[in-house]
């Protein structure tokens, strides 16, 4: 292949990768605002550091999601957000559209994401 063709590919695939991830985020997460909403909202399920091992996780049937997991951690952006947006049905994941602005949305994803690639 010419140096130029592999250019070509390399442009095409930067660019469809761009294109993918503008879908989940239209614009660039804050991070403190998704602590401070994880923190407020999802910790005493999910625990400190995202292993589903929060103070009220005890108490559940169906335990929280670890983030850590593979299951979890190998789902795309846009289908944890549609979670965490609508929720988990006959599970205590209820949805947080309506108490979470889809900024805030994104930016606990964001953190969740964070929390994902960091050991205890
Ligand atoms: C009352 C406990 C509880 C609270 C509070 C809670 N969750 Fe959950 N969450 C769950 C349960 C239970 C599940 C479903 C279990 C599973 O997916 O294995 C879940 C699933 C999820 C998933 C899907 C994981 C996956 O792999 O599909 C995400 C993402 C998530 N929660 C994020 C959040 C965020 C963000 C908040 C705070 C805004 C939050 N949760 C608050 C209990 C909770």
């Amino acid at each position: 292949m010419q140096p130029a063709h592999v250019c070509f590919f390399l442009l095409l695939i930067l660019n469809a990768l761009a294109m993918s991830s503008v879908k989940a985020q239209d614009y660039p997460p804050d991070l403190v605002r998704g602590e401070g909403v994880y923190a407020r909202l999802c910790r005493s399920c999910h625990g400190d550091k995202g292993y589903g091992d929060g103070p009220a996780a005890g108490s559940l049937t169906i335990v929280p999601a670890d983030f850590h997991r593979v299951r979890s951690f190998l789902k795309s952006d846009e289908e944890l957000l549609r979670t965490i947006e609508h929720g988990v049905v006959f599970s205590p994941m209820h949805a947080w559209r309506g108490q979470l602005t889809d900024e805030e949305m994104q930016d606990v994803l964001a953190y969740v994401r964070l929390l994902s690639q960091q050991g205890r």
